[in-house]
């Protein structure tokens, strides 16, 4: 496949400024740059979802001349889009035929020939979903994860010649993240074309064979992934301004507690004890979904605390609810946006100014104040943006993102709960956040932070408490914060009973 000169204009925004790009098959091409540079758009003109102002776009030396959704399938291209597709209301199995049915003018949905193909795909999904799970379950009782390993095995079903998939593994875990791996080299070599992106550079080079990289709307380099580093890819993402080491500065955390707990058991987290102090970043690490999220949950009131007692500056407190919470002046930021995030078709002034609205006992507003104290925040985040009125759903990945964060901001918190909050998020707006996230404990915020980024957990916090099987089984900080004392406390090996602290 190969798209030359393509240029794409939303209103005020110019999303590709004459992109080009090429796919050989049995090759994964990696495509990279910044949050809004114009890869989830320039895989939407391949797909025929948007159409371009101008370029071309051919499929084996074939010219597609006004790609709709239905030619582009046609010649063999298949997505998996960075939002889900899914219709929550229908089970898996239709949700995965759904279309399929139409082409082949059959009007049985699952017809013996459809159902085996899908009970093959699935069964190399099978041991990720619950026992209980079935191709008839409906799509809206699976959690975002499971979600979207459906969507890839709805693009799988199609079996394309031509494979997209835009950001498959922000919500993937570890495990998962393998499998899914282990498909994409059987599709290699099974000849097929299949175009990634991602923003994680260590998943890159395991599967990738050659990178394009964007910024700005157009391609600024390409090269197998053998003969380029990590500082170049970086380099040419973000131009000159950009260097890898960034470190938390201040070893804080002398002020007095913030928030406090012991003993605290919930849905899945077991006798938990912790201080958090005023300027400190705590990070939650370990492997992922040992109990990090649902402790975040658990203090933001959105689970129940079953035993245990919560301190909010000394004081004995029981957050029921995230109202509740938010009266105490706790924010929570989630990474998972398709879930907790964004409401897609509202504007993204609603959207930075729900969690406020929530808090005032008469919620009236003069659109002009929400605008002119929105600037301060927006300026901070970088945001990327026509105008505030436009819905959410206009904006990138990325953007999306930053309008989760800012709407907090704008809040006056003064404990962050950050849930993975850089997910989806590329190099140079995580070290923005990163920075922000210095200047808040600065200024006498304090942050809780779960990560499935060690690195980015080991290079920001103060004090790591490592989670396994839903207990903190160690607390690292100072010389003990490196990659190495993190791995063996996550997966037990100073802990062989199991035991916790
Ligand atoms: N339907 C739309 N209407 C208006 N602007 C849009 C639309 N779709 C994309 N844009 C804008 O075009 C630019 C490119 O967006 P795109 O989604 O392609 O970025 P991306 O590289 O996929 O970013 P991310 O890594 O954040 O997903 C962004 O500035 C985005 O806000
Ligand atoms: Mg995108």
């Amino acid at each position: 496949m190969r798209a030359q000169s393509i240029k794409k204009r939303f209103g005020g925004v110019t999303a590709l400024s004459g992109a080009d790009f090429d796919l050989r098959s049995g090759e994964v091409h990696v495509l990279l740059g910044s949050n809004g540079c114009g890869k989830s758009t320039l895989c939407k003109v391949i797909s025929g979802v948007v159409r371009p102002d101008s370029g071309t776009v051919s499929v084996k030396d074939q010219l597609m001349e006004d790609i709709t959704p239905r030619l582009s399938r046609e010649r063999g291209v298949g997505v998996v889009y960075q939002e889900l597709s899914l219709i929550p209301g229908l089970s898996v199995a239709r949700n995965i035929l759904l279309g399929m049915e139409q082409a082949n003018g059959l009007g049985i949905l699952r017809d013996s020939k459809n159902g085996e193909a899908l009970e093959e795909i699935f069964s190399d999904f099978r041991g990720l979903f619950p026992r209980e799970f079935s191709l008839d379950t409906l799509v809206q009782g699976l959690s975002p994860d499971l979600q979207q390993l459906v969507e890839i095995m709805k693009v799988l079903a199609r079996d394309p010649e031509i494979l997209i998939f835009d950001e498959p593994t922000a919500s993937l875990s570890k495990e998962q993240i393998d499998l899914f791996f282990g498909i994409l080299e059987r599709l290699k070599a099974k000849h097929k074309g299949i175009i990634f992106i991602s923003h994680k550079l260590e998943e890159i080079f395991r599967v990738g064979d050659r990178i394009t990289i964007m910024r700005g709307g157009r391609h600024v380099g390409c090269s197998d992934l053998s003969d380029i580093t990590r500082d170049e890819i970086v380099n040419l993402m973000v131009g000159d301004i950009f260097h890898s080491e960034y470190r938390k500065s201040s070893p804080s955390g002398s002020g007095k507690e913030l928030l406090g707990g012991c003993g605290l058991s919930g849905k899945t987290i077991r006798g938990i004890d912790f201080s958090l102090r005023q300027g400190e970043i705590l990070g939650l690490g370990g492997l992922q979904g040992q109990g990090q999220r649902s402790f975040l949950l658990t203090l933001f009131g959105v689970e129940p605390l079953q035993e245990g007692q919560l301190r909010r500056e000394g004081r004995e407190v029981s957050l029921r609810s995230p109202k509740q919470a938010m009266r105490e002046s706790l924010a929570y930021i989630s990474g998972d946006r398709k879930k907790y995030g964004v409401f897609l078709i509202r504007s993204i002034l609603e959207n930075l100014f729900v969690s406020r609205v929530i808090l005032s006992r008469v919620p009236l507003f003069r659109r002009k104040t929400l605008k002119e104290s929105a600037g301060p925040v927006i300026r901070d985040l970088g945001l990327v943006y026509d105008t505030l009125d436009k819905p959410v759903s206009t904006l990138s990945g990325g953007n999306q993102q930053k309008v989760i964060i800012g709407r907090w901001l704008l809040n006056d918190p003064a404990v962050i709960l950050m849930d993975d909050p850089t997910k989806g998020v590329d190099v140079k707006t995580k070290k923005d956040l990163y920075e922000l996230m210095e200047r808040m404990c600065q200024a006498g915020c304090s942050v809780i932070w779960n990560s499935s980024d060690d690195q980015e957990l080991l290079q920001n916090a103060d004090r790591v408490l490592v989670f396994r099987e839903g207990r903190v089984i160690r607390e690292l900080q100072g010389s003990d914060l490196n990659e190495e004392t993190l791995y063996r406390a996550a997966l037990g090996m100073d802990d062989p009973a199991g035991e916790g602290r």
